[in-house]
């Protein structure tokens, strides 16, 4: 209990030094061509990781801006102080604070907070999923052609990388009732959770960004897999997220030969 109150604290407090800062000129750092970090980044990570490393001294750290640690703990936090970067720096509205907790290589904890909605999504393990306490749970959309999808892009692609998921965007366009790309991944996943979106799908995404939403998905109902249908790993390379009726579907697009 104390992990999970922790970790709401942690992420409605990032998300007010979010919202206080939101449409001010940011100093923008760049980690890769498109790949950028803002001095509110940092301030929200060093808040979180501060906190934790305060309340919890013996757990390792992993945090998107580095601010981490490793003690070779059971458990390990995996904190993104704000996903949706671009989104927030250009004045977006869509943003968010993803804190997981991993216990012996399981996600056992999760809380995203989208401190533009003041929207808290927190699941535990076996706990079923919530949105602001109210139970949430998958979409029931049985057909892909009447499925809402959303997916995203890694910074990546501007690195050259052949993989970029543009030929899955044209399959699942074709196929789909719509796609959206909202540019948050912990959001993304959130928004499968609670029946918004029926499917997400993205490649290269990193733990920070998934680790939470993919056990608010699990624990709404929906299936988190790899593009095959095989197992998940929030430490892999990329992640399918749906309702378990389309989810077949998907993997067939996922998975189809060019
Ligand atoms: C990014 C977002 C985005 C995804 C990128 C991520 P950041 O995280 O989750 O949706 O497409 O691959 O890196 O950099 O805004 O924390
Ligand atoms: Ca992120
Ligand atoms: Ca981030």
């Amino acid at each position: 209990m104390r992990t999970l109150d922790t970790a709401i604290d942690l992420a409605r407090e990032a998300g007010r030094i979010q919202l206080e800062n939101l449409g001010k000129v940011h100093q923008v750092e760049y980690k890769g061509v498109t790949d950028i970090v803002t001095e509110v980044d940092k301030k929200c990570e060093e808040l979180i990781i501060n906190r934790l490393q305060l309340e919890f001294p013996n757990h390792d750290i992993l945090a998107e801006e580095g601010g981490g640690r490793r003690l070779k703990s059971d458990y390990r936090w995996i904190v993104d102080p704000l996903d949706g970067t671009v989104n927030y720096t250009h004045g977006y509205p869509l943003f968010a604070v993803s804190i997981a907790l991993e216990h012996k290589g399981k996600v056992i904890l999760g809380v995203v907070y989208e401190p533009n909605r003041d929207e808290l999504f927190v699941a535990e393990d076996g706990g079923g999923a919530t949105l602001n306490g109210q139970r949430i749970s998958v979409s029931k959309t049985t057909d892909l052609q009447k499925a809402l999808l959303d997916t995203g892009f890694a910074y990546n692609i501007h690195e050259g990388e052949k993989e970029n998921n543009v030929v899955h965007f044209v399959d699942f366009l074709l196929k789909a009732r719509a796609i959206r790309r909202d540019g948050v991944a912990a959001s993304d996943l959130c928004y499968v959770a609670c029946g918004r979106f029926d499917g997400f799908w993205e490649l290269y995404l990193r733990p920070w960004d998934i680790a939470a939403g993919a056990l608010i998905v699990k624990e709404a109902g929906g299936i988190v897999s790899s593009f095959d249908g095989s197992r998940f790993d929030i430490y892999g390379k990329e992640i399918l997220a749906s309702n378990p009726h389309i989810h077949k579907q998907m993997v067939e697009i996922l998975c189809r030969k060019k």
